[in-house]
């Protein structure tokens, strides 16, 4: 059953089976030497978390340290782990907390998320760039026994208009690319239509295939007869996500939920879609406003979420209650406090 706890995560980490779970995703306090309050414009000021620490580094990176090592511990060998943090502790995180317990091998991407525009403070004196990135450190238990989606995003109407700006007669749009290659594979000197390849270059593929190709009306053939490969775009799944994400942004103001340090469902869905199945199981144990538990949910992953304060509880309570009726399997609330 999918899970609210209200509690200190590492007691209840330490209570959850060995090797159990899909995903984890953690945005931890960043070492911000902040509190965090104000829920709601008008609310009263309510402490929802701080982030002082009177032994410094060395303080927060011990207390990380246990919850990751019961994170380890739960994951299952095919399982992974994606760590939210900033600038703040970010190099510390990644020697003193994840490689030691993950270990080097298993370190998959540092996901750049850029999460603000820039504020020009050079403008007003600041003698530095604007800091407007998070980070996610993304890690498998066992690299080797890993799954892993691909992501894609749309082409840009600007790339779509330069690159695939050609149509076919059935109206199918398509862009060329060329049909030599520079080193030859097996006999790929031959003379197609009367043409050579290129001058030191040989052609990409065998005679064989380029018949196929042309059986299937993939080759295109410019003003000069020179043969070029069709690529349709209705055949394409879209630019591959790389590790740097830009655009993952609150949709509407709807979904802000007022909690302090609210992530955008967006970075969850990419998060969840690419390191878990459907019916996976999807830990976060520092729910905040519960944007995990929102996406998981829809995305009918099974989910726990923890977090030690009411408000965080509370507030993802209403917003799991709000779309339980239409996604998702029942939802148990503890207090473990
Ligand atoms: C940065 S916020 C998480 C925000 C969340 N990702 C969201 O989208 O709303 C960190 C959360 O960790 C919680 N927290 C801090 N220490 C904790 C602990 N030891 N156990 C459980 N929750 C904790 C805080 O109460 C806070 O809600």
């Amino acid at each position: 059953m999918n899970q609210l706890i209200l509690g200190d995560n590492l007691e209840i980490l330490k209570h959850l089976k060995s090797e159990d779970i899909d995903l984890i995703y953690l945005d931890p306090p960043f070492f911000s030497n902040r509190d965090y309050g104000a829920i709601g414009k008008n609310a009263n000021e309510i402490q929802t978390f701080s982030d002082r620490w009177s032994g410094g580094i060395e303080q927060y990176i011990a207390w990380l340290k246990e919850r990751v090592l019961e994170m380890h511990r739960i994951l299952k060998l095919t399982g992974s782990l994606f760590l939210h943090c900033d600038w703040h502790a970010a190099a510390y995180i990644q020697v003193f907390v994840l490689d030691k317990i993950f270990g080097r091998a298993n370190f998959r991407n540092q996901i750049v998320w850029k999460r603000t525009t820039t504020h020009n403070n050079a403008k007003q004196g600041a003698k530095q760039f604007d800091r407007v990135c998070d980070f996610i450190f993304f890690y498998n238990k066992e690299a080797k026994l890993a799954k892993f989606n691909p992501l894609y995003e749309n082409y840009t109407a600007s790339y779509l208009a330069a690159s695939y700006n050609k149509q076919d007669e059935y109206g199918r749009r398509f862009k060329v690319s060329d049909l030599s290659a520079p080193k030859p594979g097996g006999n790929t000197s031959y003379l197609w239509k009367g043409i050579k390849p290129p001058p030191g270059r040989f052609w990409a593929f065998s005679l064989k295939k380029m018949e196929q190709f042309e059986r299937e009306g993939k080759i295109y053939y410019s003003k000069t007869g020179k043969p070029y490969l069709k690529n349709y775009l209705d055949d394409m799944s879209g630019v591959g996500i790389d590790e740097f994400w830009s655009n993952c942004r609150f949709k509407t103001q709807e979904e802000r939920m007022g909690y302090p340090t609210q992530k955008p469902e967006a970075l969850l869905e990419r998060i969840i879609q690419c390191a878990s199945e459907e019916g996976n199981w999807v830990l976060d144990p520092f729910l905040g406003g519960g944007t995990t538990a929102a996406v998981a949910d829809r995305l009918k992953r099974q989910w726990i979420g923890i977090d030690q304060s009411l408000q965080a509880i509370t507030i993802s309570k209403q917003r799991l209650q709000k779309q339980h009726s239409i996604f998702s399997m029942s939802l148990e609330l503890n207090n473990k406090t």
